[in-house]
């Protein structure tokens, strides 16, 4: 069976850069309103969003399973003198974690062909223990296949907000602040325009009450 590793690393080796280098809109959408502090970048890929984040005074850990994505980003980070505030970790998110609890937690698309059944839902569990009080968790993923993509590459399920958030098992301390579906224009390799629908889940763990 190929590990995470293994398929991330022929992924981002195929090519000298895969992503387009600018920040998740819907990351910039759902953190404008949020005081910068310490975030986690899960599944950072090559640095985009932590750059991002970094330029806009937040101090960040970013995750990958991929060494490659992560000497990009890392580079993106020198190119664009923030390297001082982010931290490159590599590692496999279903066997290890970045310790440390953070203000902010964003997993963009943390989406992956060759998952176990119930792996993503585990690393997004971790994820609501790495949360600070007070802090967000921020889930964006697709919700389908774009819908010029008549045949699927693999078979992929694509969790609602509702399932995600029933895997996360959060308590009482935790508020739900927005399930949100969102829909973008999308060009096709070919030319052919299409759209895609993501979803996006932002839960904030409350503070506890004062003594
Ligand atoms: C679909 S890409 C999304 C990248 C980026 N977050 C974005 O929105 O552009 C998924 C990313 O998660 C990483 N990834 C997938 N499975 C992982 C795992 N088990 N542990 C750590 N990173 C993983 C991949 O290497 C890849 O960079």
């Amino acid at each position: 069976m190929t590990t995470a590793e293994q398929f991330w690393e022929g992924f981002y080796l195929d090519r000298d850069q895969v992503w387009s280098g600018r920040p998740n809109p819907l990351l910039v959408r759902e953190v404008a309103d949020l005081a910068p502090g310490t975030a986690l970048d899960l599944g950072c890929a090559e640095g985009a969003d932590a750059v991002w984040l970094a330029q806009r005074g937040w101090q960040v850990v970013g995750a990958d399973v991929s060494a490659t994505a992560l000497g990009r980003a890392a580079a993106r980070a020198e190119a664009a003198g923030v390297a001082e505030r982010i931290t490159w970790e590599r590692h496999d998110l279903s066997q290890s974690f970045p310790s440390g609890t953070f203000d902010l937690v964003s997993a963009q698309f943390l989406h992956s062909p060759v998952e176990a059944d119930g792996e993503r839902d585990a690393v997004l569990r971790r994820a609501v223990g790495s949360v600070a009080p007070g802090g967000v968790l921020l889930v964006v993923g697709h919700a389908g296949w774009p819908s010029f993509m008549t045949e699927p590459p693999h078979e992929a399920h694509f969790p609602t907000t509702g399932e995600v958030l029933a895997s996360l098992r959060l308590d009482d301390r935790w508020e739900v602040e927005l399930e949100d579906l969102v829909e973008r224009e999308l060009t096709a390799p070919d030319g052919q325009v299409g759209h895609r629908v993501d979803n996006v889940l932002r839960v904030r763990r409350k503070q506890p009450p004062r003594p």
